[in-house]
């Protein structure tokens, strides 16, 4: 099996650890180990203290499937398997798919939610948003269905142009799919970073058979250097063969991490409060910097998530764009280019406490611009 770069992870590879600030990042900052330890229980503390590194259950610490397990309306841990994030994406479609299917993946997306699909020859469409308000149609998704549509890929909240669904959408989307018996494979991993006035939507697996739920601690707990996904199904068949699948990759997980995770996940709102407060403050600043400025000319407050996708008023491209600020600047953001989108846009990321001082730094290179002096 052939698979094409992942062109974002790449040029990430290329400059997150050299720039000197972070614009595009969709992780919140990372939380010290000593933060997540001051945090658990006396039992969750014991666990960490007496923690064998054999290796550990392929589907997952029992213990971190039923913390899981209370974040869902399902009962069983046998509805929970966990491996890293993007590994259970790649596993998932090849359990689910043959060359000969169809999928419909959201667009601009995460590259692993298009490429993976890809690299199994099946047919694939694109349900692109409208790129005013990056609302996205549930008609448009029906007219994409053919004949032999096995897979439907969500990702909401939205990387990159933090776009929700409504639940009347949401719902309607299950009614399409249940009608025409086709799987929807929902990417929740920015699952419960909501903002201001959207209601809360309830991952897939708890609302459709064939609904299967990715979720994990890299972006809403800002925990992403643990590499702890999960997938939550009520189709415990498909569960079982991810779990074979992954004997080829990783076998089983992290056996720190799965202690750490449990941690998490006991104690959310410890992880997610403060970075929902960091993100909500940072789109402020955001706001009121847009305003002042001609080059950023679209932006759309994210709904949920932790990014946001706007659009740029420059002659050259957007990889052009970024390339030059990173190199000028030191400030790393991310183009449409890498999202295989058409148009000129950056993604702007919400989740880093330095944001304030990033957007000053890129106010006086765009004022410096403006008047010609670089
Ligand atoms: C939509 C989406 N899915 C999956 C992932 C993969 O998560 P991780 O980096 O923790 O493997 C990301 C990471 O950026 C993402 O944005």
């Amino acid at each position: 099996m052939k698979i094409n770069d992942f062109k974002l992870e790449r040029y990430f590879a290329q400059h997150e650890f050299t720039a000197k600030y972070l614009l595009s990042s969709s992780d919140c900052d990372g939380y010290e180990l000593n933060y997540i330890l001051e945090n658990a229980s006396k039992e969750e503390l014991k666990l960490w203290e007496n923690l064998k590194l054999g290796y550990t259950e392929s589907e997952g610490n029992p213990l971190l499937r039923e913390a899981i397990l209370q974040h869902y309306n399902l009962n069983s841990i046998e509805n929970v398997v966990v491996a890293t994030p993007g590994e259970l994406n790649f596993i998932s479609m090849n359990v689910l798919l043959n060359a000969t299917d169809h999928a419909i993946t959201v667009s601009p997306c995460y590259q692993s939610l298009s490429e993976v699909v890809k690299s199994i020859h099946c047919e694939l469409s694109f349900w692109k948003p409208n790129s005013e308000d990056w609302t996205f149609n549930t008609e448009d998704l029906e007219q994409l269905i053919q004949r032999n549509t096995k897979l439907i890929i969500l990702n909401f909240p939205h990387n990159p142009t933090g776009s929700y669904l409504t639940k009347h959408q949401l719902n309607e989307i299950v009614a399409i799919a249940r009608k025409h018996d086709i799987y929807i494979f929902s990417d929740e991993m920015y699952h419960k970073l909501i903002h201001e006035d959207t209601e809360e939507l309830q991952p897939i697996c708890d609302l459709y058979e064939k609904g299967i739920s990715l979720w994990g601690t890299s972006k809403t707990f800002g925990l992403a250097g643990l590499r702890t996904g999960w997938l939550v199904s009520q189709d415990k068949s498909f569960l079982q063969k991810v779990v074979a699948f992954k004997d080829y990759l990783s076998i089983c997980n992290s056996a720190p991490s799965e202690i750490l995770s449990i941690m998490a996940l006991n104690n959310i709102n410890a992880f997610l409060e403060p970075n929902l407060k960091k993100i909500n403050s940072n789109i402020a600043v955001f706001s009121e910097f847009v305003d002042q400025q001609n080059v950023i000319t679209n932006f759309v407050p994210p709904k949920a998530g932790s990014t946001s996708f706007v659009q740029l008023n420059i002659d050259n491209s957007a990889l052009e764009f970024s390339n030059t600020l990173v190199k000028e600047t030191g400030i790393m953001t991310v183009p449409s280019e890498m999202f295989e989108y058409e148009g000129k846009y950056i993604r702007i990321g919400f989740g880093r406490a330095n944001f304030p001082e990033i957007i000053a730094v890129l106010d006086h290179y765009l004022k410096k611009i403006r008047n010609g002096s670089n």
